[in-house]
């Protein structure tokens, strides 16, 4: 079976709204699901991503950046040279946002912050997902989703399931469940080093 990990940071619960449906859609589609939810601890719990084939990182946007902890993680391989197993293997990103001024625009240098990562170690990035997600300030109806105090909503994960199904019809992750299954019959697994 394809293994999938779900790694996400989430301070006030709106990622981990989307992480759940996330880990829920992609069960549906036959994935062996791991999910971490990182915290300041996350050295005591020691992760490898190396041993997943298909890898979803989710951020609240912090300051338009991912969380410190989760770049921190995605780091470690290069500061501690490791093995890294080759693919096929992809990855997806995604993230919560405010959005005040902005809207969606707001999420793209996490995005792309998280997506480098994982390709450094080895990750083919796949589409990505930006969902709005309330924040503890006072809400302005100048904002760029003025009801962002009820986001994510109903919509949003549904969206966020609906994200899944497509992904599943996206040429690279087809390739990699037919691989994955291939080499998993062979036990084929080589090593490089980062
Ligand atoms: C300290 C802080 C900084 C934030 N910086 C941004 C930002 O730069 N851009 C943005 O769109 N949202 C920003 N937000 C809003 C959060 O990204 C948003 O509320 C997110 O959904 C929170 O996710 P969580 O509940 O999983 O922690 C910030 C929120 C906080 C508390």
């Amino acid at each position: 079976m394809e293994t999938a990990l779900v790694l996400y940071a989430s301070n006030t619960g709106n990622t981990e709204k989307v992480a759940r449906v996330l880990i829920e859609s992609l069960h549906q589609y036959g994935w062996q699901v791991t999910d971490y939810k990182i915290g300041s601890d996350w050295k005591t719990h020691p992760i490898d991503v190396n041993d997943y084939d298909l890898l979803c990182v989710g951020s609240h946007v912090h300051w338009s950046l991912p969380s410190p902890h989760l770049v921190e993680l995605l780091r470690a391989p290069f500061i501690n040279p490791t093995k890294i197993t080759p693919g096929p293997k992809c990855g997806m990103a995604f993230a919560t946002y405010g959005g005040a001024h902005l809207g969606p625009h707001e999420a793209d240098a996490c995005l792309t912050y998280l997506e480098l990562l994982f390709e450094h170690l080895g990750f083919q990035a796949l589409e990505h997902l930006a969902i709005p997600g309330k924040t503890g300030r006072r809400i302005n109806p100048q904002y760029f989703h003025p009801d962002l105090q009820n986001r994510p909503d109903h919509d949003d994960l549904e969206r966020v399931a609906l994200f899944i199904e497509e992904l599943h019809q996206c040429p690279e992750l087809m390739a990699l469940m037919s691989k994955t299954m291939m080499s998993h019959q062979t036990g084929e697994k080589n090593e490089i080093t980062v």
